[in-house]
């Protein structure tokens, strides 16, 4: 076949608004006809300079849909003059590959086929995201660009092209289109080998006595070949140090989110093996847990640690850090480690594209979201499998200083030279839209009384109180190119420090999910082996009374604790 551009007329959808990470849909949304041809025909029509002539890299999670979903963008990409694909074989990237094959290839940007950590399947979720040429998730111009084509759209063009055989890697031709399909893991790990070094942690790993043992866990996800390839292939551990390793169109049934609920059968072979350092990454490979025998690293906890072994463990790292970052909600303790170093150290809303500007200027080096998401200047995203590495790094650095040193010794010793940021996050998903914004309303009519900062807020159940210092709508300037975003989440900050925080999930594919952050800081030595719900169930109390959240959401209980 030719590949002979055909003009197939269409209506609008409504609602193809990408959010802060594409297009997210129900699987059966995306399978209307024409609904997914409308959207890659808009991402084509409302790409930077132009789709005529561009390279583009193209892969995923692997989820159900998405082989579909590319022989589609192949199509209406030949017919709108994209000159060539890289794609992963089998249309499997992690969302951190794409973005350094983006970075090292020099591609115009890249299309992902991922929905994150959401479930994957028939009845599940599908998604589509545009980067850009800088390896990062488009800028709000970008998608808002691609939003108003969706709206106005009246027909998309598609060549008549017979369907690629994604299993085959190579360089092959499509019709009009030049195609590469790359094996997913190889140009990621030579990456991975620059930033760290890996002798040093095998070094760990096999010299040390007794050995420490390891388990990953890619949940199912795109991660299980780069989870083998580094710990089995290259580390020389045991099969038995990964698991759920082979990806799967539906994530085995289950919910590929590393969080303390969902990546359960990791946690529990942690504890009955006793095995020393335990790790799991989400769907698409950039989210990521550390969860070593009765240790859990919180993300807040986990970003600040990185940055302070940084230059010492992390070869990348040597020629020293530009600065730190982290999201709104995320707790401080990064902030305490960037004092000490004399690093600037930025607060932006949630989500990863408000790092990267950052990155760009020079001006950011390491950061990490409490939504499990840690990473650095090396690509555009945030990196699972980079920061389970950068956390054997540590340990193994840890482990020449204090032979035989654990994730309970390198957080306690954090703690003692900078103190502990205790933080919690509750969601209640699948909220009613109605009653979540309503209870956000209700909080903003809170905070805008005149005497409500400066009052005290008391606990339920015992007599601890705090005292408002102040409370606010998070609004952000972009100190690179000065863009403002506002209404990004509720905070109340307290006298003492801690803070409280509201925000409506944005990554949710119907409903409303609220999430309550609480965060408090502490000096005092005897504490820090306290459970964080221990420590923080006064400042929860505050939070549920002042939002009248049960009342609002008729919740009692939060789906997930984290
Ligand atoms: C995605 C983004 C993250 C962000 C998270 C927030 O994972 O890549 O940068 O932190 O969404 O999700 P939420 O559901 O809280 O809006
Ligand atoms: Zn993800």
């Amino acid at each position: 076949m030719s590949g002979q551009v055909k003009t197939i007329p269409t209506k609008p959808f409504s609602g193809q608004k990408p959010g802060t990470s594409g297009l997210r849909k129900k699987v059966k949304v995306f399978q209307q006809e024409h609904y997914t041809e409308n959207f890659v025909q808009a991402i084509f029509t409302a790409m930077p300079g132009g789709s005529q002539g561009k390279t583009l890299v193209l892969g995923g999670d692997g989820r159900y849909f998405s082989p579909e979903a590319a022989q589609i963008i192949l199509k209406i990409g030949a017919a709108n003059g994209i000159s060539k694909f890289i794609l992963g074989q089998n249309a499997l990237l992690s969302t951190p590959a794409v973005s350094a094959l983006i970075r090292s290839l020099k591609t115009d940007g890249g299309i992902l086929l991922t929905a994150s950590h959401n479930p994957g399947g028939p009845d599940e979720d599908f998604g589509i995201k545009f980067n850009i040429s800088n390896g990062g998730p488009a800028p709000e111009e970008v998608t808002n660009g691609i939003y108003k084509v969706t709206e106005t759209i009246t027909e998309y063009k598609i060549a008549e092209l017979p369907d690629l055989d994604l299993s085959k890697t190579g360089d092959f031709e499509l019709g009009p289109l030049k195609i590469t399909i790359v094996d997913p893991v190889s140009n990621y790990l030579s990456l991975l080998k620059e930033i760290f070094d890996f002798d040093l942690i095998s070094s760990w790993l096999h010299n040390t006595t007794p050995k420490p043992t390891v388990l990953f866990d890619a949940l199912n996800g795109v991660t299980g070949p780069y989870g083998h390839a580094i710990f089995v292939e290259t580390l020389g551990l045991p099969e038995s140090s990964v698991q759920q390793c082979v990806p799967m169109s539906d994530f085995g049934g289950s919910h590929p989110d590393p969080n303390l609920t969902y990546a359960h059968a990791l946690v529990e072979r942690v504890e009955k093996e006793n095995i020393e350092f335990g790790a799991a990454s989400d769907g698409d490979g950039d989210r990521n847990m550390i969860y070593g025998k009765g240790a859990f690293v919180t993300p807040s906890d986990s970003v600040a640690i990185i940055a302070d072994w940084a230059e010492k463990a992390i070869p990348y790292f040597k020629g020293g850090i530009k600065g730190l970052a982290r999201s709104m909600p995320t707790s401080g303790a990064i902030d305490i480690v960037a004092k000490a170093k004399g690093l600037e150290v930025f607060e932006v809303p949630t989500g990863w594209k408000f790092f990267g500007n950052l990155m760009d200027a020079g001006r950011l080096s390491i950061c990490g979201e409490e939504s499990f998401g840690t990473g650095s200047d090396h690509i555009r995203e945030k990196d699972g499998v980079w920061a389970i590495v950068a956390w054997m790094s540590i340990l193994a650095a840890a482990n020449k200083e204090q032979p035989g040193a654990g994730i309970n010794d390198v957080l306690l010793k954090h703690w003692k030279k900078y103190g502990r940021s205790f933080f919690s996050r509750y969601d209640y998903e699948g909220c009613e839209s109605e009653g979540a914004e309503a209870m956000m309303d209700h909080l903003r009519k809170v905070f805008a009384s005149s005497d409500f900062a400066g009052s005290t807020l008391k606990a339920t159940s015992s007599d601890a109180s705090f005292k408002v210092a102040s409370a606010d709508d998070f609004a952000y300037t972009d100190p690179i190119d000065g863009s403002v975003s506002t209404k990004q989440g509720l905070y109340i900050k307290f006298e003492d420090g801690s803070r409280i925080i509201f925000r409506l999930s944005g990554t949710g594919s119907s409903g409303a999910t609220v999430r309550l952050y609480v965060e408090k800081y502490s000096q005092n030595e005897s504490e820090y082996g306290l459970d964080a719900q221990v420590g923080l169930k006064p400042l929860i109390e505050v939070a549920l009374s002042i939002s009248k959240l049960q009342e609002y959401t008729k919740r009692d209980k939060p789906n997930v604790i984290t």
